[in-house]
């Protein structure tokens, strides 16, 4: 009997001396100390096959065997855990010497930083920011700005269609009308957004941002909005800057007019940015056309309003000098980086 306890005792420890894991230190413990299947409590159910008096001996022995191996498990497997924390801790040693490896901070888009200089300028006197939608029905983008179906002036802008009834808006103009349906003047709106258009050339895109401007009350006069002008010319591009109205022509004003500035580059002498003219020109504008008012329910003898619009990008490669509109578009964090403010 003592022969077969020592037998097993010796393929455990054999066994256990070629084990590098823990994991395959549990197996071979399950082999031999399994309840259901190991071999140690093999030995105690097969003790009823013994006559009485062997029995107690037999106990005794395969008790002992258990008790030792359970220890001799239980401290193989202390020293294989040791064994591989120590090695996973120097696996995942740090320097924490090492130099870091700096990561540039981002910074907005030029663009985004022309946006949030106009819309602080107008907040700061007194426009709320309105945001219409960008797929428009017919209705907002044209008819109610006085551009009915057929209107010539529609093909001043190539429109993309969504529907016969929906379109990509061309113009923020259209969330004037929105807004005039819906507030009693006055009213004194900014709106920036994006808006589109089928055109694409060095100062053109498809895509492009517009702000628009919207003042609404009693007594207001061409007057307002040059004053009003002057000083966003001059936040803009400088304090020696000046305003100048050209007649132009939009169906949603009457008047109607073209803003230029003086030419912040040469001071209004003439140089390559102003073709020689002195002048640049940034802005469509105008008296909100009667008709316009009257669509929206707003008694044009009673009230009266100017509008203006803005391309971003214009006052963006303006400011900055970007030569081509793409490159306000490609991302190229090259160009970008260099307007971090
Ligand atoms: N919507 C015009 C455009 O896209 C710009 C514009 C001109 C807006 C005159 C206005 C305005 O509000 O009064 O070219």
């Amino acid at each position: 009997m003592e022969d077969q306890m020592k037998a097993i005792r010796e393929r455990i420890e054999a066994a256990a001396a070629s084990v590098r894991d823990s994991k395959a230190l549990y197996q071979l413990r399950k082999q031999f100390l399994d309840n259901k299947t190991g071999e140690i409590p093999a030995l105690m159910k097969g003790m009823r096959d013994l006559s009485a008096e062997e029995r107690p001996a037999f106990g005794k022995l395969v008790n002992a065997l258990k008790e030792w191996a359970l220890d001799f498990f239980t401290g193989r497997d202390a020293e294989l855990k040791a064994a591989e924390l120590a090695e996973k801790n120097a696996a995942e040693q740090i320097d924490v010497t090492m130099p870091g490896r700096p990561r540039s901070a981002g910074a907005l888009h030029p663009n985004t930083l022309t946006a949030n200089a106009l819309i602080d300028i107008f907040a700061g006197m007194g426009f709320t920011v309105f945001e219409g939608p960008e797929i428009e029905n017919d209705y907002y983008n044209f008819t109610a700005l006085n551009t009915p179906k057929d209107h010539p002036a529609r093909d001043m802008q190539d429109t993309f269609y969504v529907s016969p009834e929906l379109l990509l808006r061309t113009q923020t103009s259209a969330g004037q009308i929105r807004v005039m349906e819906n507030t009693k003047p006055p009213i004194k709106i900014l709106s920036p957004g994006k808006v589109f258009r089928s055109d694409d050339d060095a100062t053109h895109s498809p895509m492009f941002s517009q702000m628009e401007g919207l003042v609404v009350d009693k007594g207001i006069t061409l007057c307002d909005l040059q004053g009003m002008l002057d000083v966003f010319a001059q936040r803009i591009f400088g304090e020696d800057v000046k305003t100048r109205l050209r007649p132009s022509y939009f169906p949603f004003t009457e008047p109607s007019v073209e803003v230029d500035v003086s030419c912040f580059a040469c001071g209004g002498k003439g140089c390559r940015l102003c073709k020689g003219t002195g002048w640049i020109e940034v802005l469509g504008a105008g008296m909100v056309n009667r008709k316009v008012l009257e669509n929206c329910g707003i008694d044009p003898d009673v009230y009266t309003g100017f509008a203006f619009g803005m391309g971003i990008e214009r006052i963006t490669m303006l400011k900055y000098g970007i030569p081509n509109i793409k490159m306000l578009f490609e991302s190229d964090v090259r160009v970008l980086s260099q307007f971090a403010e």
